[in-house]
C-alpha cells in the first residue's frame, strides 16, 4: 500500500512539473519575443498592401495572423531578407548595385524566405501549416516591392535606424546577431 501511495505521489509531482514546463513554453511564445530580440521588432507592424495584387492582399491577412504567434509581426516585416534568384541578382547588380552593399540592410539569397518559413514551421506550436507556401510567395513579392527599386531609399533609412538604435540599446545582442566571427 505504501508503495502505491508513493508511486501515485511521484506521478503527481511529475505531472505537475510537466504542466509548469508547458505553461512556461506557452508564456515564452506569448511574450512576443521568442528567440530573443531583433532590431526588426522595433519597426512598423503593418504593411500598406493597397497596391498589391488581390491574391497578396488576401495572404497578407493570413500572414498577420499566423506569423505573430511567437513574436511581433514587426519581426518579419522589418527583416533584412530579400529573396531573388541568381539571375535576378545578376541583373540587379547592374541596375541597382547599392542593394548589395550591407547585409544588415538587405541580406540577398535565392532561397532565404523559403528557408526561414520552413524553419518557423519546424518550431513547436507553429500554426502556419498548409499556408506556408502562400505566405512564402507573399514574402518574396513583398520584399521585392518594398525594399528595392524606388522604394530602396525609404527601406534603407528605416532599417538603418533600427539597426543603429538596437546597437545602442542592446549592445550584447547586437554583437551576437551581427558581429560574431568577424
Ligand atoms: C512557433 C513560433 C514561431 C512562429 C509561429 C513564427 N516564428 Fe519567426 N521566429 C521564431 C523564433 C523562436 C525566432 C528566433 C530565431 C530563430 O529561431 O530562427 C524567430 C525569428 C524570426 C525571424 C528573424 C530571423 C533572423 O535571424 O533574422 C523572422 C524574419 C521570422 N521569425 C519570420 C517569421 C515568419 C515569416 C513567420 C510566419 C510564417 C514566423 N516567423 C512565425 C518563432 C516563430
Amino acid at each position: 500500500m505504501k508503495k502505491i501511495v508513493f508511486t501515485v505521489a511521484v506521478v503527481a509531482v511529475a505531472l505537475a512539473i510537466g504542466k509548469v514546463a508547458q505553461q512556461n513554453q506557452v508564456q515564452a511564445q506569448q511574450s512576443n519575443t521568442a528567440g530573443g530580440l531583433f532590431p526588426n521588432d522595433f519597426g512598423p507592424a503593418s504593411i500598406d498592401v493597397s497596391s498589391y495584387p488581390k491574391q497578396y492582399q488576401e495572404t497578407y491577412k493570413v500572414f498577420l495572423e499566423k506569423c505573430s504567434v511567437c513574436h511581433t509581426i514587426a519581426r518579419p516585416i522589418n527583416s533584412q531578407f530579400l529573396e531573388m534568384s541568381e539571375a535576378e541578382q545578376a541583373q540587379m547588380k547592374k541596375t541597382q548595385p547599392e542593394l548589395f552593399k550591407d547585409p544588415k540592410i538587405l541580406q540577398i539569397d535565392p532561397h532565404i524566405w523559403s528557408r526561414y518559413v520552413h524553419r518557423m514551421m519546424d518550431k513547436p506550436g507553429c500554426p502556419v501549416g498548409k499556408d506556408g507556401k502562400r505566405i512564402w510567395q507573399f514574402l518574396v513579392y513583398d520584399s521585392i516591392a518594398r525594399k528595392t527599386g524606388k522604394n530602396f531609399a525609404a527601406w534603407e533609412k528605416t532599417r538603418e535606424k533600427l539597426v543603429k538604435d538596437f546597437k545602442v540599446q542592446h549592445p550584447a545582442r547586437y554583437k551576437e546577431l551581427f558581429d560574431e566571427g568577424q
